[in-house]
């Protein structure tokens, strides 16, 4: 028997809503998609991000339901699930996990089961994001044009620049969650999600980027878009981008290497993050070896040549520029060739930076940049051997698998 390690993190996900708005004849969360739930959905995704406690806040009288989505949705993680049941309210229900935490948990993310599509990247990119006094919640800006109005008077415009739209899992420090939690109940007040109610009790909440796909399945025009989401995909989570194109032909690898020695002025850029204090690679642009792995592993799988010819010194206008600029110009290259992404693998060999606390972050700024193909990066040391083991640079292997769209190739 494998004994996982106990998570600081823990993960509600309010499933108890009885779906009002969509009129389904069942509780929102039971409501199938396509062959699987709306709750299975999301607790695929859960279960596909980093490691936490689950705590499923089911509707009173569905809670086997809702033990059977668990099952089905942790595989080997089923130790770190259970199911409570919900309340009245969804403010009761989130009351009811948050009763139920383990003692080690620290960081408390609170999740819409409605928002199934949520993308595994959004998940952990939140986590990593919350600090010991400090709540984060995903968001997007807001695309329509707003007005204020009174009746059926228009009475003046809205900045959309100053607003935001929430989405969750939003993520707090637990001790401070609980206690804004306490007063919330003590007072009366039914705020309209977890963020409102941890300001009341005045702190900080900040954002991160969200994610189309996190959108909340409220209407049935929203479970429509799920499901043509998911035919679109073929079943799986889809990618953010929701104009990728139908895949077809035989998928096609890639491999990139880079080096770089430390050297030069400033600090280190590596996989797509800044890191303050840590010293820096030479080269043409920031120096990001494993950004340049990944743009030789993606233009390699796609028969584009290589990082030299798109990005080398013949290019100043890339000189100094970050791996978002090069990874989202690779993108638009194999775009324009009919490639879609599929994934990409990257591992750096060197002493430094101990990576794994950025980990998430780092492939969450990748992927975005890949316009949502998953990334995972990982790191290793050489055992004191060679270049890396020396501490004199850094050298970097990516894999990228593509797909040709037969459909769009001329
Ligand atoms: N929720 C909950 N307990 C409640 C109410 C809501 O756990 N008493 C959960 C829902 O299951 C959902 C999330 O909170 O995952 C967001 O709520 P919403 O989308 O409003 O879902 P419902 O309340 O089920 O829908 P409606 O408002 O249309 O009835
Ligand atoms: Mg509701």
């Amino acid at each position: 028997m494998t004994l996982l390690p106990v998570p600081d993190t823990a993960i509600i996900v309010v499933a108890a809503g009885s779906g009002t708005r969509l009129d389904a004849g069942a509780p929102k969360a039971l409501v199938g998609i396509d062959a699987h739930s709306i709750l299975r959905h999301a607790l695929d995704g859960v279960f596909a991000a980093a490691p936490a406690q689950v705590i499923v806040v089911a509707p009173a009288g569905h809670e086997g339901d809702a033990e059977a989505e668990l099952e089905a949705a942790a595989g080997e993680r089923r130790d770190l699930g259970r199911v409570v049941t919900g309340g009245a309210t969804r403010q009761q229900s989130v009351a009811a996990g948050l009763a139920a935490l383990w003692g080690d948990v620290t960081t408390v993310l609170v999740h819409d089961a409605a928002r199934a599509l949520t993308p595994p990247a959004q998940i952990d990119a939140v986590a990593a994001a919350v600090t010991a006094d400090t709540g984060v919640i995903p968001a997007l800006p807001v695309v329509d044009t707003l007005k204020r109005v009174e009746a059926d008077a228009v009475v003046g415009p809205v900045d959309r620049a100053e607003l935001a739209a929430a989405q969750t899992p939003q993520g707090f420090p637990r001790g401070l969650l609980e206690e804004a939690y306490a007063a919330a109940l003590g007072s009366g007040i039914e705020y309209t999600d977890d963020a409102a109610l941890f300001a009341a009790s005045g702190h900080p909440v900040r954002h991160v980027d969200g994610s189309e796909l996190a959108f909340k399945i409220t209407t049935p025009a929203d479970l429509e878009r799920a499901r043509h989401l998911l035919t679109a995909s073929g079943g799986a989570t889809p990618a953010p981008s929701e104009a990728r194109p139908r895949i077809t032909g035989l998928p096609r690898v890639g491999l990139g290497t880079d080096v770089h020695a430390f050297g030069g002025e400033g600090h280190l850029w590596l996989a797509g993050l800044e890191w303050p204090g840590e010293p820096p690679l030479s080269g043409h642009s920031d120096g990001d070896a494993v950004a340049h792995a990944i743009v030789d592993a993606l233009l390699g799988a796609a028969g584009l040549g290589d990082i030299g010819e798109h990005f080398g010194t013949a290019h100043p206008e890339y000189a100094g520029a970050h791996a978002e600029v090069f990874l989202a110009r690779t993108r638009e290259l194999l775009d324009a060739a009919g490639f879609v992404i599929g994934n990409v693998s990257a591992q750096f060999q060197g002493n430094r930076p101990r990576f794994s606390a950025r980990r998430a972050e780092a492939e969450a700024v990748l992927s975005r940049a890949l316009g949502g193909a998953p990334v995972s990066v990982t790191a290793t040391t050489t055992d004191g051997l060679g270049f890396p083991g020396r501490g004199e640079g850094i050298s970097v292997t990516a894999v990228a698998l593509v797909v040709p769209d037969e459909s769009r190739r001329v």
